[in-house]
């Protein structure tokens, strides 16, 4: 079982900063005039071989509702449910995940052979419920309130996506082309509450940056009001 530690996938969360540009010669900070955006590209080297097999496995949701969690990642996005574990008669845990396959578009696995592969799957989603009678909300979670971002999701065509998301009546934010919104749940982009403090200009050259960097990207909601980034499979350059 996995719990609050576990909730946070770093890969899922720098999702959207995945693809950037090499950097301009000249153009960074210690050279003068820094303008932004600029890339300063990793340069790890190889990790600590005690570290190899290591990798991003699921992303863990509290759920408020799991029989409307599963239908909305089932049908929308096409995740599988592979098991549920009810822990107590209130209390249970779900593994959802993508076929292998599907990132070509040729693949198929049924739960039972997910399942088998659980431990050797990236990108799963785990879903918490805790089924108690009266619970109105997840504490916390109408602000959204916590570490937890957005989880990021491929598609190969996101304009099929927002009819797709449309057809199934899901709240979209934000659609490929479109500013990102200076009001609603976005006003306060992916949660960043210190984003507020910054002065005008700065808070103006925040949003221009978030625009450019997710032009191309849908937002949407989630059934518990996470926040969805929906990414094209084939993301061009974005600052040229
Ligand atoms: C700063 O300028 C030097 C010398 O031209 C260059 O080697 C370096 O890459 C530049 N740094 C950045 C961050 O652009
Ligand atoms: C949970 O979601 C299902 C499917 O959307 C719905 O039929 C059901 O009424 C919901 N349960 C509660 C307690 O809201
Ligand atoms: C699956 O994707 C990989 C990587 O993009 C590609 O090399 C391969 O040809 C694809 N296979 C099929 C069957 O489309």
């Amino acid at each position: 079982m996995h719990f609050r530690s576990i909730i946070l996938s770093l890969s899922l969360l720098s999702a959207s900063l995945a693809c950037v540009p090499a950097p301009t010669p000249g153009n960074g900070p210690g050279n003068g005039t820094t303008t932004y955006p600029y890339a300063d590209p990793g340069s790890d080297e190889r990790s600590d071989p005690a570290t190899l097999g290591y990798f991003s496995n699921h992303l863990s949701l509290n759920v408020n509702n799991l029989t409307r969690s599963i239908e909305f990642y089932s049908q929308v996005f096409g995740f599988r449910r592979m098991f549920t574990y009810h822990i107590t008669e209130h209390f249970s845990v779900t593994y959802m995940g993508h076929a292998q396959g599907g990132r070509n578009g040729t693949g198929y696995q049924s739960a039972e052979e997910l399942l088998r592969f659980k431990q050797n799957q990236a990108g799963m989603l785990e879903m918490v419920h805790m089924d108690v009678e009266g619970k109105k909300d997840i504490p916390g979670s109408d602000e959204r309130a916590s570490t937890f971002s957005h989880l990021g999701i491929i598609v190969p065509d996101p304009e099929a996506t927002v009819k797709r998301l449309e057809k199934y009546g899901v709240t979209i934010y934000k659609k490929p082309f479109e500013p990102m919104p200076s009001d609603g749940p976005l006003a306060n982009p992916f949660t960043l509450g210190d984003a507020t403090n910054l002065s005008p200009e700065a808070f103006a050259e925040f949003i221009d940056g978030m625009t450019k960097l997710n032009t191309l990207n849908i937002f949407a909601a989630d059934p518990d009001g996470n926040l969805l980034e929906i990414l094209p499979f084939d993301e061009p350059p974005i600052f040229g």
